[in-house]
């Protein structure tokens, strides 16, 4: 998805945005639907111009629907992937309202990398089960500092619930199957993505160096709804729970 000059600038950003929106939706073919109920939380609890925090940015898709949606809105992302951060500020170069910061989440002091101090809402998705439940939690507290009273959390993630093992088996199967048949059209999954990144000039060194960071994967848990939501009432937060559910998502909201 580069011209052949090899150059940033002559770099599809879009053809990689949608591409990664493609290999994402294979896991979760309802990922929109997670995020337009997340805007609308945003709208009801912080208005239609909020200043967000893009926790876990990849290649921006928050941010890119939360501006589509909200032009006076501004967004910071930040992340730790140099890749996906390339990717993201391909997008937005010329974006005022959109600034990037890259930071391990599991550093005590990425706050102090931010650009503000306080935010009215810090929107995650499909990232925080890269950690584990420990750093999960402090973490979770120091989101808690950085929004201003009222302020909104929302994580839209796996969160497995241990004591439903016959209805996990069941909805793990079925999810599979229709991976497996999407697959058997053409779908492209998380290791052939990279592959291709691995392959584009512009992508090649920035996604070794991913490599190099976190492996194919980094490792985490996928605690449940009610350990997110009691930790986040723990470490700061007024009222916490789901505006969204599917078979294996779910979408928290947490209030300060
Ligand atoms: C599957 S991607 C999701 C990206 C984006 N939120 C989306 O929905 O498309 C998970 C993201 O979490 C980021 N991430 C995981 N652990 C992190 C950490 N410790 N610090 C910063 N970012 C992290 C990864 O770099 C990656 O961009």
């Amino acid at each position: 998805m580069t011209t052949t000059t090899g150059s940033a600038a002559g770099t599809d950003w879009r053809a990689w945005q949608e591409s990664w929106d493609r290999q994402q939706e294979w896991y979760m073919p309802d990922r929109e639907d997670r995020f337009r109920v997340m805007l609308d939380m945003v709208e009801a609890l912080v208005g239609p111009a909020p200043r967000v925090l893009d926790l876990a940015c990849g290649t921006g898709t928050i941010t890119a629907r939360l501006l589509a949606r909200f032009p006076e809105a501004t967004s910071t992302g930040v992340d730790l992937d140099p890749a996906l951060l390339t990717i993201a500020r391909g997008t937005f170069r010329s974006d005022e309202r959109v600034s990037f910061v890259t930071a391990d989440l599991k550093d005590p002091d990425w706050v102090t990398r931010l650009p503000y101090e306080s935010y009215d809402a810090v929107l995650t998705a499909t990232a925080l089960h890269w950690l584990h439940s420990e750093p999960l939690a402090a973490l979770y507290g120091q989101i808690a500092e950085l929004l201003r009273d009222g302020g909104v959390f929302m994580n839209a993630d796996h969160m497995i619930d241990e004591t439903t093992p016959r209805i996990n088996a069941a909805e793990r199967a079925r999810r599979h199957a229709h991976m497996d048949e999407a697959k058997a059209n053409g779908a492209v999954d998380w290791g052939e993505w990279w592959q291709l990144a691995a392959q584009d000039p512009v992508l090649a060194e920035p996604t070794a160096r991913r490599f190099e960071i976190y492996g194919e994967h980094a490792d985490g848990d996928m605690p449940s709804v009610q350990w997110h939501a009691r930790v986040l009432r723990e470490k700061g937060f007024a009222e916490a729970r789901p505006v969204w559910c599917s078979p294996s998502d779910t979408l928290l909201l947490a209030l300060k």
